[in-house]
C-alpha cells in the first residue's frame, strides 16, 4: 500500500490517498483541540496512544459484529481504513450525565440515567456542532428516517459492547461520542476515532478521570492517563 496526497486535515488526524481507491491512510496528530479549537496545544505521545487505543477498540467491536471502516494499524500513529463518506452528525451516547448535558440540564455529573440516550449534533464547527433533531436531520437531507434508526441502534450496540470492554478494566464509560459513514453502495459503517478523546472514562473505584477532561478542565497531564487506558486495554487482551 502506497501513501498518496493528503485529502483532509482535522483537529488530529491527517487522511491520505492510496493507490487503492476504496483504501485511506490515516496518521494521528499530537495536537490536542478543546473548546471547538480555541484551546490548541501540541502534546508528544498522543498522537501514538490515540492510534493505538483506536485500533484496539475498532478490532474488538469487529470481533463483536460492528461494522466499521477499520482495516488495519500499519505504525506506532497511523492505521489503514476504508474510505467512507463521513456523515456529518455527532452521536453521542450517554449513559450517566457529564459535560454539556449536565451544564444544559443542571444535573450532578455521575447521576445515573434511567436508559442509555442517544444525542446527535451536527458536524459543523462554523455553528459549533449544534444539537440537532431527528426533523432536523430529515429537512436538511442529512440522513433518512431508516439511517436515523440505524444510526441509532448502532450506537447503542457499540456501548453495549464497549461498557462490557471497559468494565472488564475497571473503568465506567460514562459517554463518548461516534461518527459514521457510508459506502458507494450506501452501507452505513462506524468511523473516526473511539479513545481517551471521544469518550468519558472514570476509574470504576476512584472516579478519577481517565480522558480528554484532564485536558479541557486543566487537570493535569493527559500522556500518563491515556498510557494508563492503553495498558489496562493491553493487559486485557493479553489475558
Ligand atoms: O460535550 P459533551 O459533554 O456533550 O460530550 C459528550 C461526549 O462526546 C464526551 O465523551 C466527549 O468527549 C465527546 N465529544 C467528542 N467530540 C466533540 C464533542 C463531544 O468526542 N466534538
Amino acid at each position: 500500500m502506497e501513501k498518496g496526497t493528503l485529502l483532509y486535515e482535522g483537529k488530529a488526524k491527517q487522511l491520505f490517498e492510496t493507490n487503492d481507491p476504496e483504501v485511506v491512510w490515516v496518521e494521528y496528530l499530537n495536537q490536542a483541540t478543546a473548546l471547538n479549537g480555541a484551546k490548541k496545544d501540541m502534546i508528544t505521545g498522543k498522537g501514538e496512544l490515540n492510534n493505538q487505543i483506536t485500533s484496539l477498540i475498532f478490532d474488538f467491536l469487529s470481533r463483536s459484529g460492528i461494522n466499521n471502516h477499520f482495516i488495519q494499524q500499519i505504525s506506532a500513529t497511523e492505521q489503514l481504513i476504508r474510505s467512507v463518506n463521513i456523515i456529518p452528525l455527532e452521536v453521542v451516547v450517554r449513559n450517566k450525565a457529564a459535560g454539556s448535558f449536565s451544564k444544559r440540564l443542571a444535573i450532578e455529573e455521575g447521576t445515573p440515567l434511567a436508559f442509555p440516550i442517544v444525542d446527535f449534533y451536527f458536524k459543523n464547527d462554523q455553528l459549533d456542532d449544534p444539537m440537532i433533531t431527528e426533523d432536523h436531520m430529515k429537512v436538511l437531507n442529512i440522513a433518512t428516517e431508516k439511517e436515523i434508526q440505524l444510526l441509532r441502534q448502532m450506537a447503542l450496540e457499540v456501548n453495549d459492547v464497549l461498557k462490557r470492554l471497559f468494565k472488564e478494566i475497571n473503568i465506567d464509560l460514562i459517554d463518548f461520542k461516534l461518527e459514521f459513514g457510508k459506502t458507494p453502495d450506501g452501507a452505513i459503517l462506524l468511523a473516526d476515532e473511539i479513545s481517551p478523546d471521544t469518550c468519558r472514562l472514570w476509574d470504576l473505584k476512584t472516579k478519577d478521570h481517565l480522558d480528554k477532561d484532564i485536558y479541557r478542565r486543566d487537570l493535569g497531564d493527559i500522556i500518563p492517563v491515556y498510557q494508563e487506558v492503553l495498558d489496562r486495554l493491553n493487559k486485557r487482551e493479553g489475558d
